[in-house]
């Protein structure tokens, strides 16, 4: 394979006459400027841009075969978990790749660095000027209606044809991603105010006695020091510390004052100001540290070097794949995502090929779906010409987590967004699942959403009526915000025992979830539909569905299953 393309390269360089390098072919490219944005003039050609080229990597395929090995109970190499370096030898672009990438920028007199651990990203600075040419795009400014805030970005790009099947993309070009969307909605009500006027239960205000409750999750603390859930921080989110030892006082003092770290990239930073609390950061940070007992907890705060959220994601996975095994989370919890339809489909593959890398590595990623049902994260009510699915939740190398509501047996929150993906198949582990579904459906819905795409979410927990101390006060919050740190800190509590018990941790989950073992330490969730679109949605069903996935989790059945 790289032989062939050495080959191919260097007859194109050396028999052609006109240089291979100034035939440029369009990369990418949108018909229109999408809704939810408006033109908003040309800007100075002098105006400097930030782009990131990400470069072909070398062996995808054969990276994902290997992940999936390692992360199915049913092959021989489940729980052998690939070094970072061993990953680095499948995502590192071939030697072709780097060369023909560098004459280019060189010949355009452009510097790049590298920016991954394995070398398939690089970044560039220039001018606005400068890239219209190296790319015949025309960059101009957009404005993002809602929000007022502004980007620059172009219709249209292109790349040298020789360099076409090497580079998987410039960004930020064509995608036009609006703010980072938290998957969080705050009610007014403080919760203080709530637990005076009625008498409380789990349904009304779920706090972490809840989810042990629920889900049989122990108190116990774990021991492991080789464990920890990183916890994803973007959009100005801080956790706040006070917070935290406030909640932990009310909700868990068996504990004591326990904290999380803090880790910055991309000019993250660590307000720790009461008033910069985020609701969001606070949320993910008390229902990890406040459920899984004794596990460390990073909060990983993602700040705005990176030109949009998306470079963000893929960021924090590059940071974790280059830090030493012994400090490694082995679980990223993220409560962040766009619609699926908002980054163009290589960027969508990108980031979600960055997952990959960490489950190859034996991190499990748990992304939230999103709150808004079938609708993604567009408003529940608008009407839509198909349903609107949420990313990275869609992408078949994390673990979605939607929502559910009420004592047990709980029933699907109706803000749970799920559906299938129009990006990613329907992946190995799940094809029975989202197919039995998809024909149990016939015609209803036909058109508004596409039968052989990724099902998702893949499993559930509280998304209703959660309790948190936030800048001080006590609220309540709802939202697959809520489920995904509960799911998170289940994982680290079972990768705690695995590790005491010298076994690999779970890493990966989706094969082992949807196996006969997996999936039946989960409890089935039946009821419950998730509306949106003007539409009811889809309904919740015995089995996989679309709105709770295969069920809340057990953790007692789950210890078991993994034998210990
Ligand atoms: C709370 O429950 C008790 C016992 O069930 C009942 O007597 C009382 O009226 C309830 N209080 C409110 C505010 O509903
Ligand atoms: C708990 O620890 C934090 C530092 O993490 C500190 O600011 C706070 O005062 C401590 N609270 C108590 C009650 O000891
Ligand atoms: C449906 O999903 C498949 C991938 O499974 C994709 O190739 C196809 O383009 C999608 N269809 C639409 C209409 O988005």
């Amino acid at each position: 394979m790289r032989g062939l393309y050495l080959l191919s390269f260097a007859a194109l360089w050396s028999l052609s006459t006109a240089n291979p390098l100034r035939t440029m072919v369009v990369h990418d490219s949108i018909r229109a400027v999408p809704s939810g944005f408006a033109s908003a003039g040309t800007v100075s050609p002098s105006q400097q841009l930030k782009l990131r080229i990400a470069l072909t990597q070398s062996d995808i395929a054969g990276l994902e075969a290997k992940t999936l090995a390692v992360s199915d109970p049913a092959s021989p190499l489940y729980g052998q978990h690939l070094t970072p370096e061993e990953v680095a030898t499948y995502v590192s672009p071939a030697p072709e790749t780097l060369s023909g990438v560098s004459s280019w920028l060189s010949e355009n007199k452009i510097a790049s660095k590298s920016i991954s651990p394995a070398g398939d990203m690089l970044e560039i600075s220039l001018s606005v000027q400068d890239a219209n040419t190296l790319l015949a795009a025309q960059f101009e400014s957009f404005t993002h209606i809602a929000s007022g805030k502004n980007s620059i970005r172009t219709l249209s790009y292109s790349v040298p044809a020789a360099l076409s099947s090497h580079i998987q993309f410039v960004h930020p070009t064509t995608s036009f991603t609006p703010p980072l969307a938290k998957t969080l909605t705050m009610t007014a009500v403080s919760s203080e105010q709530k637990r005076a006027a009625e008498n409380t239960t789990c349904t009304t205000l779920f706090t972490p006695s809840c989810a042990q409750a629920a889900y049989s999750i122990p108190t116990t603390k774990a021991t492991s020091p080789k464990n920890g859930i990183a916890v994803a921080g973007y959009a100005n989110q801080y956790a706040n510390s006070q917070d935290l030892s406030t909640f932990l006082t009310k909700m868990r003092p068996d504990l004591g004052n326990v904290s999380f770290a803090v880790d910055l990239i991309d000019g993250g930073a660590n307000e720790q100001y009461l008033g910069e609390a985020g609701d969001e950061a606070d949320l993910d940070v008390q229902y990890t540290v406040g459920i899984a007992s004794g596990v460390p907890v990073t909060f990983i705060s993602v700040g705005f070097d990176s030109t949009d959220g998306i470079d963000g994601f893929i960021d924090i996975v590059n940071y974790i794949m280059a830090m030493p095994a012994a400090t490694r989370p082995t679980v990223l919890s993220s409560s962040y995502g766009f619609n699926e339809n908002e980054l163009s489909l290589s960027v969508a593959t990108s980031v979600c090929n960055a997952y990959m890398q960490l489950g190859a590595i034996g991190v499990s990623t748990l992304f939230a779906t999103g709150d808004g049902g079938v609708g993604g994260f567009s408003s529940g009510t608008t009407s839509c010409p198909a349903f609107v699915p949420t990313t990275p939740a869609s992408c078949p190398f994390v673990t979605s987590v939607g929502g559910t509501q009420g004592l047990p047996p709980q029933t699907g929150a109706a803000l749970s967004s799920g559906g299938f993906s129009n990006y990613f198949a329907v992946p190995s582990y799940q094809t029975t699942d989202a197919k039995s579904y998809a024909s149990a459906m016939g015609s209803q819905f036909s058109g508004m959403y596409n039968k052989t795409g990724r099902g998702y979410p893949d499993v559930s927990a509280q998304a209703s009526n959660v309790e948190i101390i936030w800048t001080g006060q006590l609220y309540t919050v709802g939202g697959t915000s809520c489920a995904t740190p509960i799911f998170a800190s289940v994982i680290a509590l079972l990768n705690d025992r695995l590790l005491a018990a010298g076994k690999p941790v779970m890493g990966f989950l989706n094969p082992w979830l949807y196996s006969a073992a997996g999936r039946a330490t989960l409890t089935d969730v039946t009821s419950g539909t998730n509306p949106g679109c003007n539409t009811a949605g889809f309904s919740a069903t015995a089995g996989w569905d679309p709105v709770t996935g295969l069920g809340t989790p057990n953790f007692d059945k789950m210890l078991a299953a993994l034998g210990l």
